[in-house]
């Protein structure tokens, strides 16, 4: 295991102002994937790798692409994947996700990227899921906003939210899906493919 390496990142990443994913979700998303036997993943989002090395030191089958558009972060990602020893297992891309494509299946697709465009990513990326695909959300929460219609939003987060609530209710209401949204960290919405539903 990468202990101390994996504290020393998620540090620095506080440090620096690079958001990475609460601890609470990532223990519980760490322990969902191998209760899950996933053994492949594509994650939209890298920031400096702190999440794929958690998952990959947790999970010795896993293999998992990742993609970040922001160079610097990148460059750290690449370094501190080569320190945990994960270059095998993990393949991080310097690419726009929204301008990307791949043909590569995978078992799970993990948005954890530009939370603007989720419903656009998945409209991208759901034909790489295996047909026991699973599609992971972070940040579906946003600090407790999307959950209280009482609360006044300021007017620059208005479509943000408006998006992410719609994204949110278009996946737990479509019957191709069997999904489940958790109120930890900062709110996780998970959806397993229902056998023999197609996604159109
Ligand atoms: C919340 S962070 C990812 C955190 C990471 N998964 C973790 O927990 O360690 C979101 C990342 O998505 C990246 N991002 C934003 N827009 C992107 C895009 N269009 N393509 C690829 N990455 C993007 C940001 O630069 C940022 O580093």
């Amino acid at each position: 295991m990468n202990e101390e390496l994996i504290k020393h990142i998620r540090e620095k990443a506080v440090e620096d102002g690079v958001p990475v994913m609460e601890e609470e979700s990532i223990d519980y998303l760490k322990n969902f994937l191998k209760d899950n036997r996933v053994t492949s993943m594509l994650e939209i989002g890298t920031a400096v790798g702190y999440s794929s090395i958690v998952f990959a030191s947790f999970i010795e089958d896993l293999r998992i692409v990742t993609l970040e558009n922001d160079e610097e972060r990148y460059r750290q990602a690449v370094a501190n994947i080569e320190n945990a020893g994960l270059t095998e297992r993990i393949t991080p891309l310097l690419a726009d996700a929204r301008q990307f494509s791949l043909s590569q299946k995978f078992r799970c697709l993990f948005l954890d990227g530009p939370k603007a465009h989720n419903e656009e990513l998945y409209k991208i990326y759901r034909d790489n899921l295996t047909d026991d695909g699973i599609i992971i959300v972070d940040d579906v929460y946003l600090y407790g906003i999307l959950d209280d219609p009482q609360r006044k939003i300021k007017r620059r987060l208005r479509p943000l939210v408006n998006k992410l609530r719609a994204f949110r209710e278009e996946m737990l209401s479509d019957p191709a899906y069997e999904s489940t949204y958790l109120q930890i960290g900062d709110g996780l919405l998970i959806c397993k493919k229902r056998e023999n539903k197609s996604n159109e």
